[in-house]
């Protein structure tokens, strides 16, 4: 039996559950990530730092990196109660001071399941195209975790190859986004990370790693 820890939903106010039945997305896509998932990053790519986490909610991903010793600049549209807030990511022209990588869970999820879903895949993309274009401007590096099936679509796909894509870390354990006791229910999708460098040998194909 697993026995790492899920997030504790009492923990975090303002999010809602993925996967509870009939849910309605939360106020700017809020929904934090357990541990194991940065933890997974972390534990197979090399990443320099300081690190910024443009989209850290209320420190769900922060917290784990800062564990292993980076300096993380937390900021976020919204204000979860946790790093700076009131900063929008798309009107970033550049990434903070000092900062090397970017990790983030991209909001507006893959906008399959609601009303709204085009303009919602349309935000998805936008966002993935401003995050590789701050990456390339700073010789910097970049994981985004995304749903997994995201990246074949057609026009996703093709952004990402056309940024510095290094490795593509498939996390072969399905997400569950929130402990809610006996009415937890299973991830229904798998997620990876994109993990793209600034500085990698263009020579060589990016890399897929099953963890
Ligand atoms: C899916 S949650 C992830 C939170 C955190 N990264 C985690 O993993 O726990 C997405 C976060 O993106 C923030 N967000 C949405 N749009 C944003 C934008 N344009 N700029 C910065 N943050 C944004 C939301 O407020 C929310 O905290």
């Amino acid at each position: 039996m697993d026995d790492r820890p899920l997030i504790d939903i009492a923990e975090y106010e303002d999010a809602r559950p993925v996967h509870a039945s009939n849910f309605t997305r939360s106020g700017h896509d809020f929904y934090p990530t357990p541990a194991w998932v940065t933890e997974a990053l972390l534990d197979n790519v090399p990443l320099r730092g300081p690190v910024w986490e443009p989209c850290c909610g209320g420190g769900a991903m922060v917290r784990p990196i800062e564990r292993r010793g980076y300096r993380v600049e937390a900021t976020d549209i919204a204000d979860h109660g946790f790093g700076q807030s009131g900063i929008d990511f798309m009107a970033c022209g550049s990434v903070p001071a000092g900062c090397q990588s970017i990790v983030t869970n991209p909001p507006y999820g893959d906008g399959t399941v609601e009303r709204g879903a085009t303009k919602s895949a349309l935000k998805l993309l936008s966002f993935v195209d401003h995050a590789i274009r701050l990456t390339e401007q700073n010789d910097g590096q970049l994981a985004l975790l995304v749903r997994y099936t995201w990246i074949a679509g057609k026009r996703a796909s093709t952004l990402i190859s056309a940024g510095p894509l290094d490795r593509v870390l498939v996390l072969t354990r399905r997400i569950c986004w929130f402990d809610l006791g006996p009415a937890t229910k299973q991830g229904q999708h798998h997620h990876c990370w994109l993990f793209f460098d600034a500085q990698r040998d263009r020579a060589k194909p990016p890399e897929i790693v099953f963890v």
